[in-house]
């Protein structure tokens, strides 16, 4: 298998376009749908201290350590792991084998968005109330409804990705991802002023330490990779059409500092509204599906803020869904010279069938593994198992294999940008984050 040597026809992304990207494939449903939850089912206030203290130290560590190793090979994660040392290009196949499971799953979540942006078209948030709950449950277990939208999601993504990334996702990302800054403040007012919010402010922001459990540490590291997208192939893919001269310490601080932000802004408009409205914080993945529509219901112009609330989440979806196909089908035309289209028009389908059984397990007869449904399943097998691995796997290989003179070259460009971090970051990659990482493996994993 030989890979694409570097050079212009690989592409290049401006520096700008890079934290677009980056950023877009980041901020997705991990922030909007996933953390809120998190925050609910794990003790509120103690899971956003410890993700926010993950985040500044292993998250960074990593995030930066990926972005070099990229954009050093300028090649996919399995070459790029090879060309750093020749044994550990198998550890590079996570890269490709991690977001081909994500996006079996992102799929199926990616309809459940479809069909609620349909129904808000239709009829307003009256489309799931009174019974929010009720609606959430009976769209997941259907067994043909949710595969429906999952379809046409997945149909949505092809188009985007044959108009073109620069055209489609570029230009939109410029509007779409600013829209969605402002619709979230404006919602997160409206939540925290609903009579009884401050309950679930104080919930989402005070530390209870008494809840501080092992299992919280693990959710919040399996959380920091999967919305940064890190350990995934992604931001390495990404990174390889950086230009020589970017200044990778900024480009690291700058997207998990936006991605960030906006879960902080999503748990402000999902926790507060739980608790005005008396949901239970623990209520798990149908948490945002449950609690929102309730919120547009009850609020002055509901319908259209519900409806653009919905459209931004589907296109913060699709900004990451389009992300997580661009590892393997760049790995399907490096190493076997696949054209694009096919490339992508065969990992589509293949994202398609694995979703069906996927969806199906939601249902009242759905396939079950070990106690789990297949749709929990798989998000273990990925987020819990493999990200951690292929995490740890690269801190090795960046910290302990890659020299650190051509580590320090590439990342401050002979001098060029400040680096003064280089020796707290040393010791994070090298000392912190692999046993960090380890242990917290040994409990997602369920071994301790
Ligand atoms: N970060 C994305 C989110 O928060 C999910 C994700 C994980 C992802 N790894 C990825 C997206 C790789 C694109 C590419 O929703």
């Amino acid at each position: 298998m030989k890979e694409k040597p570097s050079g212009t026809s690989r592409g290049q992304f401006s520096n700008v376009g890079f934290i677009l990207a980056a950023a877009g494939s980041a901020i997705g449903l991990g922030n909007l749908w996933k953390f809120p939850y998190l925050t609910g089912s794990n003790g509120g206030g103690i899971f956003v201290l410890v993700y926010l203290v993950i985040l500044v130290t292993i998250g960074f560590a990593c995030g930066l350590a990926e972005m070099a190793l990229g954009k050093h090979t300028k090649l996919n994660p399995v070459g790029a792991f090879r060309t750093i040392s020749k044994k550990w290009a198998i550890a590079g196949f996570l890269g490709i084998l991690i977001p081909f499971f994500i996006s079996t799953y992102y799929v199926v979540i990616g309809g459940w968005i479809t069909d609620y942006l349909f129904h808000f078209i239709g009829s307003g948030a009256s489309a799931m109330a009174p019974d929010t709950e009720a609606y959430f449950n009976a769209l997941i277990s259907d067994p043909i409804r949710p595969l429906l939208w999952t379809c046409v999601f997945v149909a949505i993504n092809l188009v985007i990705v044959s108009v073109g990334i620069k055209n489609g996702i570029e230009r939109a990302n410029k509007v779409m991802m600013p829209a969605l800054f402002v619709l979230l403040i404006v919602m997160a007012i409206r939540a925290c002023t609903l009579p009884g919010a401050m309950d679930g402010i104080r919930f989402f922001l005070q530390p209870d330490f008494k809840s501080l459990s092992m299992d919280t540490v693990a959710a919040a590291l399996v959380q920091v990779f999967f919305s940064l997208s890190l350990g995934t192939g992604c931001t390495l893919t990404y990174a390889s059409y950086l230009p020589k001269e970017t200044d990778l310490v900024r480009n690291a601080l700058i997207v998990p500092a936006l991605d960030s932000t906006v879960a902080l802004l999503a748990g402000f408009v999902t926790l507060p509204a739980v608790f005005a409205f008396g949901f239970a914080p623990e209520a798990g993945p149908g948490l945002i599906f449950i609690t929102l529509p309730a919120i547009f219901n009850a609020m002055p112009f509901g319908n259209i803020l519900g409806f653009l609330f919905f459209l931004l989440i589907m296109f913060a979806a699709l900004t990451s869904s389009v992300a997580l196909l661009e590892p393997p089908i760049a790995w399907l035309i490096d190493t076997f010279r696949v054209p694009r289209k096919r490339a992508t028009i065969g990992m589509c389908l293949a994202s398609l069938l694995v979703a069906v059984p996927v969806s199906l397990s939601n249902g009242p007869n759905g396939w079950q593994i070990g106690g789990r449904s297949f749709f929990d399943f798989v998000i273990h097998i990925t987020e819990d198992l493999m990200i951690p691995i292929s995490a740890l796997l690269l801190c090795l290989l960046v910290g302990y294999v890659w020299k650190r003179d051509s580590v320090r070259q590439e990342i401050s460009q002979g001098g060029m940008y400040s680096f003064r971090v280089e020796s707290v970051w040393y010791v994070l990659l090298r000392y912190v984050a692999p046993p960090a990482i380890f242990f917290v493996w040994l409990t997602s994993s369920g071994i301790l």
